[in-house]
């Protein structure tokens, strides 16, 4: 199965991820989670891609288009995949369907996360993200037991760089100007299914979970 989650910053993609992965095993590829380790090692990639991330801008699709083929040259993709803020333009959404048609593959279902922006900025100011586990806390409706540490692995928890108002408004502006055309695109084939994001989260899994079973 080949999967696409896609949303607003801070609509649960990442949330959802995680237990879409725990329950049908598939490779997580998130270019955000890319990108930042690529800023973390100091590549060529996370230099030229850091100062838009901070910013809160999108990163040009050549590089996108780069890493992309470079995860596809690794075996594991072979499992099924899911695909985790990418593609997030038109180019790259038309530049995904050429590479899958080379490698004989597609998608079965995109999974879009639907929220009002005025609903992502507590979760997105107020969230904290274990750097070795990859555990992702809320200050506000998921703290840690002990404040900055991870309850799972006991490293001191962080908060990302874009994750401000400023970055907010910039990355809201591009998931608007951007994303949104992606979603038309694959609302045109047929294969988007809408889920309620904005409720708890067992409820928003156990929506994804029924739209999944209805394809496995
Ligand atoms: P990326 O890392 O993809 O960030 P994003 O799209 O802004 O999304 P987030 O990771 O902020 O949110 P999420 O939806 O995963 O939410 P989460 O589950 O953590 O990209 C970062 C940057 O990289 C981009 O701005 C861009 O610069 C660059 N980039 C990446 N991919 C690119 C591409 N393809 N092209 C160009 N540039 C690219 O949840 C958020 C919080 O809410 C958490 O605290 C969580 O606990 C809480 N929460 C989640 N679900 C619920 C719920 N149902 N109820 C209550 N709280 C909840």
């Amino acid at each position: 199965m080949n999967l696409l989650i896609i949303g607003a910053p801070g609509a649960g993609k990442g949330t959802m991820s995680e237990r879409i992965m725990d329950d049908y095993h598939l490779i997580h590829v998130s270019t955000g989670d890319m990108l930042r380790a690529a800023v973390k090692n100091e590549t060529a990639v996370g230099l030229k891609a850091q100062e838009y991330m901070n910013r809160g801008e999108l990163v040009p699709d050549e590089i996108i288009h780069d890493i992309i083929v470079e995860r596809f040259s690794q075996d594991d993709m072979e499992a099924g995949f899911l695909f985790d803020g990418y593609p997030r333009t038109y180019a790259q959404a038309v530049d995904l369907d050429e590479i899958l048609k080379q490698l004989g593959k597609k998608l079965d279902c995109v999974i879009n996360l639907n929220i009002e922006d005025q609903e992502l900025i507590e979760r997105i100011t107020g969230r904290r993200l274990c750097p070795a586990c990859g555990e992702i806390y809320n200050i506000y409706t998921k703290p840690s037991k002990v404040e900055g540490v991870c309850d799972r692995c006991g490293e001191s928890l962080i908060q990302r760089k874009d994750d401000n108002l400023e970055s907010l408004q910039v990355r809201l502006s591009e998931y608007h100007k951007n994303t949104q055309p992606v979603i038309e695109y694959y609302q045109e084939l047929g294969i988007v299914k809408d889920v309620d994001a904005s409720k708890d989260k067992e409820d928003v899994y156990s929506d994804i979970r029924d739209i999944l079973e209805g394809l496995c």
